[in-house]
């Protein structure tokens, strides 16, 4: 029979259980848990972020600085459609290893009830893209804006500046670019010497066209130019140079729906550029896409992979304009093949594979 002492010594041990259980498990609740670390990147599924909310940066770019990858993208407020108006600004997200994003909030916000100022709730903010400047030390944002109420009638370069770039970005100015409708869809270039090209889709005629901009990055110094052999209709165009090729990573122009890829390469960023075969091989078991509709994304960037030789991950968003927050990203290594793009839908993957590939070129 258990002692009188014995009896004792087991309730007080239940009754500081029941306390500890109670304590850890409160505080389990209040704090939100925090994503464990990712080890790969998962094309087209939901991405969740450091705090374990779905990432919201689309249609981005990502700029490398001091060590870290800083995600800029279209932030979509929760509940909107297209249609409604989901366009909240520029959202931005930190990483050190492309795999794990930390929330880095809103760095440029539209503002309600503001009439006086550009970026007014209602106005479309689409594909910002962020460069550093090394001569004025400044960050700048670009993005296609579409001020309130004209719909996609007239589409300027909005442009805002930054001391950091985590931000907070100051909106500066607009400008219409190379037409009296403007520009669509566009890729921020710099050249090996400095120089940036603003290249984009003329409105309304759909050319593809380019203008260098100025030292300070501001506005373009040139008239835009067409450039040569690139078709009408090239939407979201992505550019990187390597070995001294330019290579353009784009889409035909169906809306928010998803069409083939195109891919171009030039040794002149005016051109002539020569049409490549399609680069994409493979098929989106998530969404059940091929590359007739590039897996269902269009591109958006490449990014070139710091402290790795050519490697780079070409990004592309699935847009969902019925709910735009849950729109998705599909990131997949670029491969080169005979100084050709391919890319390969993976289902999963990191950045070992660049280390793979180049262990198997070496072979
Ligand atoms: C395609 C563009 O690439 C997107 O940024 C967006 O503007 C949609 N068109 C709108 O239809």
């Amino acid at each position: 029979m258990p002692s009188k002492t014995h009896i004792h010594f087991s309730k007080f041990l239940l009754v500081q259980l029941t306390i500890l259980v109670s304590f850890f498990g409160l505080k389990a609740i209040a704090q939100k848990p925090k994503q464990p670390e990712k080890q790969i990147i998962e094309p087209a599924k939901e991405w969740l972020d450091n705090k374990a909310n779905p990432i919201n940066a689309h249609g981005g770019g990502v700029l490398y600085y001091n060590g870290i990858y800083y995600w800029y993208g279209e932030h979509k407020i929760p509940g909107k459609s297209e249609e409604q108006f989901a366009d909240g600004g520029i959202h931005c997200y930190t990483s050190k290893d492309l795999v794990n994003w930390t929330d880095g909030g809103l760095v440029l916000g539209v503002e309600n009830n503001s009439s006086n100022y550009d970026l007014e709730y209602g106005c479309l903010i689409e594909r910002p893209k962020v460069v550093f400047n090394a001569k004025t030390r400044k960050f700048l944002a670009y993005f296609k804006f579409y001020p309130k109420g004209n719909g996609y009638e007239v589409a300027y370069v909005g442009v805002a500046t930054s001391e950091s770039p985590a931000g907070p970005f100051k909106y500066s100015h607009k400008f219409l670019g190379p037409s009296p409708k403007g520009s669509g869809d566009f890729s921020m270039f710099i050249d090996d010497n400095g120089d940036l090209f603003h290249l984009a889709v003329r409105k309304p005629d759909k050319a593809f066209i380019i203008a260098k901009m100025r030292d300070d990055y501001m506005l373009p110094i040139e008239e835009y130019k067409e450039v040569k052999n690139v078709e009408h209709h090239t939407e979201a165009p992505a550019i990187v140079k390597i070995n001294g090729v330019y290579h353009l990573l784009g889409s035909g122009s169906t809306g928010w729906k998803p069409n083939i890829a195109r891919y171009y390469t030039s040794t002149n960023l005016y051109g002539p550029w020569k049409k490549e075969e399609n680069p994409c091989t493979g098929f989106n078991k998530v969404d059940s896409l091929g590359i007739e509709k590039t897996w269902g994304g269009q591109s958006s960037f490449i990014i070139k992979v710091n402290g790795l030789k050519d490697a780079y991950v070409a990004m592309f968003d699935v847009w969902r304009p019925e709910m735009p927050i849950k729109g998705r990203y599909i990131w997949l290594p670029i491969v080169m093949k005979q100084n050709k793009f391919a890319i390969n839908w993976l289902d999963s993957w990191n950045l070992d594979f660049f280390k793979q590939q180049s262990f198997n070129s070496k072979k």
